[in-house]
């Protein structure tokens, strides 16, 4: 047993985990998340997709112990997310789920998609969607919600809850501040794996975390 402390969902969260515990196991027996599903637990199908650092990441494959000081944001952390909410009512407008099992997964590589493509065709969405397997939609009301989003960021301007009209328009993106990374990013720094700056043990920027809408 390891005692391993994750950023998780935007807190400081610390619990013992087995040397060989995946991360889906540790976040659902060990912290109560049960919104990570497993499915195929070899890494194929993307039910127990989550955020790893700010990028969608297999969790099943994953070893709790390898996550130490990361941050990890399961489905239950989109609760307040603005992407979040849009593709929530898009899925279900779109009936892009039926017995919901991927659907977690499936949202957490979509708002990936909407974040990182504003641009995507249905071929692109198509093609970033390969890693997550859904047995009931036959994935045409998938594809459709997330492009149902797009079309809504591209000419809606955004707005907080309330209808305060919020400073940066649809057509701002925000960029990752670290050193020669300038990646996308909705917060000071994108937490890829592939961001060049060095990053722990640097905390979860809350503090500095901006809107959620590019
Ligand atoms: S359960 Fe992790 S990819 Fe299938
Ligand atoms: S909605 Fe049933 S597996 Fe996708």
């Amino acid at each position: 047993m390891t005692r391993i402390t994750l950023h998780l969902n935007g807190r400081p969260a610390a619990a013992d985990a087995d040397d060989r515990c995946s991360l889906a196991d540790h976040l659902r027996e060990h912290h109560g998340l049960t919104g990570t599903h497993l499915g195929c637990e070899h890494g194929v199908c993307g039910a127990c997709t989550v955020e790893l650092d700010g990028a969608p990441a297999r969790s099943c494959i994953t070893y709790a112990v390898a996550c130490e000081g990361r941050a990890v944001r399961t489905i239950e952390g989109f609760a307040d997310d603005e992407v979040m909410a849009r593709l929530r009512e898009a899925f279900s407008a779109e009936h892009a789920l039926q017995c919901g099992y991927c659907t977690p997964g499936m949202l957490v590589t979509a708002r990936d998609i909407v974040r990182r493509l504003p641009q995507a065709d249905e071929a692109r969405i198509r093609l970033e969607l390969s890693g997550n397997l859904c047995r009931c939609t036959g994935y045409r009301g998938i594809v459709r919600a997330i492009q149902r989003v797009l079309a809504e960021q591209r000419t809606a301007p955004h707005r907080h809850r309330g209808g305060r009209r919020c400073s940066l328009n649809s057509a701002s993106t925000w960029r990752c501040r670290r050193t020669r990374c300038g990646r996308p990013s909705t917060t000071w720094a994108c937490w890829s794996t592939a961001c060049p700056a060095p990053r722990s043990p640097a905390p979860w920027p809350t503090a500095a975390r901006r809107c959620a809408w590019r």
